[in-house]
């Protein structure tokens, strides 16, 4: 089964990707947690991309493609894979299906995680991530049990560059001009499941389960 969870930034697609990929046994692939990795071992493709990301405008499509197919590709979980953050434009989408149809593969579900702009920008810069293993918190509405610090590994929790206001603001403004044209893409091919991403954590997480296990 292949899973796109489609959103704006900060709707909880990191959020809920891990929890859904755990259920369903899917293969997680957060193409801003891959690049976030390729700038911190300062390859190629991170030094290309490290100034889009800290402008909060998209890396261009070859380079996003060319990684997260390699990626696809990988022997990964079982069951298939559960992909967050990408595509992000018509040409990724396009993309995509094109390279997936090529193996004899297809998207199965998109899940449009639905979420107003002020709440985005409450979730995002209220947010730290532990550098270690991945995992989100929120200064408010997840916090971990101890101040700055992961309740998994005790590692120190840091705050993405990104996330800075001005930064927030046009990582939206791309959102809506690049990536909201991919509602009606895959509305289109009757793959779009929509879903009411403003509730809690675990309200979203269950609408997103029943969606998947229809498949
Ligand atoms: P990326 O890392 O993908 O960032 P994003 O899409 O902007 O999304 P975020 O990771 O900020 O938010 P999220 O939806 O995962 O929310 P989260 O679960 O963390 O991309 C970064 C950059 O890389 C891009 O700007 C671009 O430059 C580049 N890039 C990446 N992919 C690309 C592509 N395909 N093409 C081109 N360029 C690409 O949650 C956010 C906060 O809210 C957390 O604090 C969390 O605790 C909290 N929260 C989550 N759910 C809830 C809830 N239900 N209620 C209350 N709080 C919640
Ligand atoms: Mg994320």
């Amino acid at each position: 089964m292949i899973v796109v969870l489609l959103g704006p930034p900060g709707a909880g697609k990191g959020t809920q990707a891990v929890r859904i990929s755990k259920t369903f046994g899917l293969q997680h692939l957060s193409s801003g947690d891959i690049l976030r990795a390729e700038r911190k071992e300062m390859t190629e493709l991170g030094r290309k991309a490290q100034d889009y990301m800290d402008r909060g405008h998209l890396v261009p499509d070859d380079l996003i493609l060319a990684m997260m197919m390699d990626r696809i590709g990988r022997p990964g979980a079982a069951n298939g894979c559960l992909l967050d953050g990408f595509p992000r434009t018509v040409a990724q989408a396009e993309g995509l299906d094109k390279r997936l149809s090529d193996r004899g593969a297809k998207i199965d579900i998109v899940v449009n995680m639905e979420v107003d702009d002020a709440e985005v920008t409450r979730r995002v810069t209220g947010r730290w991530s532990c550098p270690t293993d991945g995992r989100i918190y929120h200064e408010m509405f997840s916090p971990p049990g101890k101040a700055g610090m992961c309740d998994d590994c005790g590692t120190a929790l840091t705050r993405r560059k990104d996330d800075e206001p001005s930064v927030v603001a046009q990582r939206v403004k791309t959102y809506h001009a690049e990536t909201k044209p991919l509602v009606a893409y895959y509305q289109s091919r009757g793959l779009l499941r929509p879903v009411d991403a403003s509730g809690t954590v675990d309200a979203v997480t269950v609408s997103i389960e029943k969606i998947c296990r229809t498949k």
